[in-house]
């Protein structure tokens, strides 16, 4: 089989990882991929968003399953196109990736299908809007509608706060026409998991549980990014947890979609805020996460291709996936500045030293080639994932692997998987 991974992060390098590992596949391509998965699969340059130049050339290669890592080319409507022309695509539809690239469209499904989440409203204009943030108090979320790379919420600690989260928004200075409507709602309380289940549109599969670390410095402090770090299992998610996220959260998402006539294949995942054994849905993302693919994909025993094709032709019943007892810990490692202006173009040092270690693999995330250098070019540079008989045999593997790399300006949490710790052994 030909396979093609449209993305070029630290999620889809795991993906090409993984899928090179089954035995169905002859040929990987990677658009536009970055220096770690051209190791395992060609390189093409395609951006994501070029959604026209990537079905031509499926067409052209003869591509027998495209696997869509990130939001943007799914929001776009990649997959009803490569449908359209006959080929098998692992992802959701336009009209059900909205489910991530719409925050107030996710947030009425969820009150509409009874899916516990937090109070809310949805507001273009600034007037109600101030009205509600003074009713509701503070501290208060104030999240931008549409896609933000995981950067359009902001938690107000003030009432000054939130109106001027408000006002930015809405005048379109930041995030642009994505913050032209705004969801405003309660600020919950409670550890947050990474909650990820394989659907076909009626039969769901969970995923191993996770857990994301999305502040910037240690112990949840500083502005939010895209994840600094993930592991799997997470401890938060018990058995009590487990079942209470597939029945109110994935259960009635995934009924909820298909009675509104967007029925939903692909991954669904849920970021859940975890108090005892209740759950509350922070957000639904239409995609891996990332870096929580990567811990994931480690873990993954089973091969991924057959379930991804199963996705893709509508029918994952008999599909069954195991995992590894082990636990995984990917450790991201950010440029300089990050997750705001960040710095590029320093050349990365002790990837193959840190490559020598056993049970660690550094995937690549904003990386490229300089002068044949590995140099940083995004702000999230790598991810150093690992697999140990503990989740602390783990993160003693992946922060030996983070110990071995570095560049002027390096930045990483210390603190990656400490919370698992704080529950188990
Ligand atoms: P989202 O993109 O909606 O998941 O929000 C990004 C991050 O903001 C989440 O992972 C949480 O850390 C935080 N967050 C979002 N909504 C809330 C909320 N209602 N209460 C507390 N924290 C939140
Ligand atoms: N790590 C969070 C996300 O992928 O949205």
């Amino acid at each position: 089989m030909k396979v093609l991974v449209v993305g070029g992060g630290g999620r889809e390098h795991a993906l090409v990882w993984k899928i090179a590992q089954s035995p169905l596949v002859d040929t990987i391509y990677c658009a536009p991929g970055n220096p770690g998965t051209a190791a395992l699969a060609e390189n093409v340059a395609i951006n994501v968003d070029e959604v026209d130049v990537l079905l031509e050339f499926a067409k052209a290669e003869k591509i027998d399953l495209t696997v869509v890592g990130p939001e943007q080319p799914l929001s776009m409507g990649i997959v009803d196109l490569f449908e359209e022309h006959g080929l098998k695509v692992f992802g959701p539809r336009k009209n059900a990736a909205i489910i991530e690239a719409s925050k107030a469209f996710s947030k009425d499904l969820m009150q509409k299908y009874h899916v516990p989440t937090a109070a809310y409203g949805v507001f273009s204009e600034v007037g109600p809007a101030v009205a509600f943030i003074e009713r509701t108090g503070t501290p208060i979320v104030v999240k931008a509608d549409g896609l933000a790379a995981g950067k359009g919420v902001i938690i107000a600690q003030t009432r000054e706060e939130a109106v001027a989260a408000v006002t930015d928004m809405l005048s379109g200075n930041a995030f642009g026409s994505a913050g032209s409507r705004v969801v405003i709602e309660e600020f919950l309380t409670g550890e947050e998991a990474s909650f990820l289940a394989i659907t076909d549109g009626t039969h769901i599969i969970p995923l191993a549980s996770a857990q994301d670390h999305k502040a910037i410095f240690d112990n949840d402090l500083g502005p939010n990014t895209g994840g600094m770090g993930a592991y799997s299992p997470a401890p938060v998610v018990t058995p009590a947890v487990h079942e209470n996220a597939m029945q109110q959260v994935l259960r009635r998402a995934v009924d909820g979609m298909a009675a509104e006539g967007r029925p939903y294949r692909g991954v669904l995942y849920a970021g859940l805020m975890v108090t005892g054994d209740q759950v509350k849905t922070l957000e639904f993302n239409a995609r891996f996460g990332d870096p929580e693919c990567q811990p994931l994909l480690m873990r993954m025993k089973s091969d991924i291709v057959p379930v991804l094709l199963a996705v893709a032709d509508g029918d994952l019943s008999g599909v069954q996936i195991e995992w590894h007892d082990k636990a995984a810990v990917c450790v991201v490692m950010a440029a300089e500045g990050y997750p705001g202006d960040y710095r590029k173009g320093d050349a990365i040092s002790g990837l193959d030293d840190a490559a020598d270690l056993d049970d660690v693999y550094v995937f690549h995330a904003g990386t490229t080639l300089k002068d044949d250098r590995c140099v940083t070019n995004g702000g999230r540079v790598l991810g150093v994932t690992a697999l140990g008989d503990t989740v602390q045999h783990a993160i003693d593997r992946a922060y030996q692997g983070v110990g071995r790399i570095t560049w002027p300006g390096v930045q990483f949490r210390t603190d990656i998987g400490r919370k698992a710790i704080g529950r188990t052994r």
